[in-house]
């Protein structure tokens, strides 16, 4: 069977955002598998978390549909789209400043309803391999442990779709690799879709199946790694002014 066949897991259609007056997004089209890892790149400013902002509800798009599961969620909130399986990590991992790492844990299972049980904690710090003592306080992680804190919290969820904001924003080479480690498992072994936004485009290179390159609002190119790095539009737009 053809590897098209399947239907998207999400997706999104003609999105559009004003912010401020200024157009900052126009007529994005895309699309994830399960279990698929999709790249997005593009120069800062492009739009990138713009984009995310809309996807995982926190802005409103002027035109345009998101779909989960065949589902139109447009009008669904953060909140909502976290429910039905959408997590959503953010550029800069802003920890809770006055709580430790064990009552983060307890916070975010006693918001969860059912309650989540320390079970499902530990489950996720281990997929992340996070091994911070509980009474350790957030403001003492350094920014790899507070990335992991912020995703194993995501992962209690159990998302089947990961929308992640330049997760190696902070990190040294030892921990991007490590943090691909975990995104690959959870794609191949979980079949978790995760959609990472980076503006390093080799960063992408041993993780994205597919990649979106973004430019000042637009999507200018879709393929594999390799087919976009040879595109004149994408080296025109993107590595000339990089
Ligand atoms: N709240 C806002 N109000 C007005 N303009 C914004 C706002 N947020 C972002 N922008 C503008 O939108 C454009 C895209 O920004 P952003 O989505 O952060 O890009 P990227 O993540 O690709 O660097 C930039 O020109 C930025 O200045
Ligand atoms: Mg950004």
């Amino acid at each position: 069977m053809d590897d098209n066949s399947f239907a998207p897991l999400f997706s999104c259609e003609n999105l559009s955002l004003d912010l401020g007056g200024r157009e900052i997004l126009r007529d994005i089209n895309l699309e994830i598998k399960p279990g698929e890892v999709l790249g997005i790149i593009g120069p800062n400013g492009a739009g990138k978390t713009s984009l995310l902002e809309i996807l995982s509800g926190r802005y409103t798009p002027k035109t345009g549909n998101v779909f989960y599961k065949e589902k139109n969620i447009t009008s669904m909130n953060f909140h909502q789209r976290a429910r039905i399986g959408i997590g959503r990590t953010f550029q800069t991992p802003v920890v809770p400043e006055d709580l430790t790492v064990g009552e983060t844990f307890k916070a975010v299972r006693q918001a969860y309803k059912p309650y989540l049980t320390r079970f499902d904690a530990e489950y996720a710090a281990d997929l992340v391999d996070f091994v911070v003592d509980d009474d350790v306080l957030n403001t003492q992680l350094k920014t790899f442990n507070r990335r992991k804190l912020l995703f194993a919290n995501i992962l209690m969820h159990k998302p089947e779709l990961l929308l992640m904001d330049e997760p190696a924003a902070g990190l040294i080479n030892s921990e991007i690799d490590e943090i691909d480690e975990i995104l690959r498992m959870l794609s191949k072994e979980m079949n978790i879709a995760v959609m990472i936004v980076e503006h390093r485009i080799e960063l992408l290179d041993t993780i994205a199946d597919r990649v979106v390159v973004m430019d000042a609002g637009e999507v200018i190119a879709k393929g594999s790694l390799n087919e976009i790095i040879h595109s004149p539009e994408v080296r025109a737009a993107y590595f000339e002014t990089v």
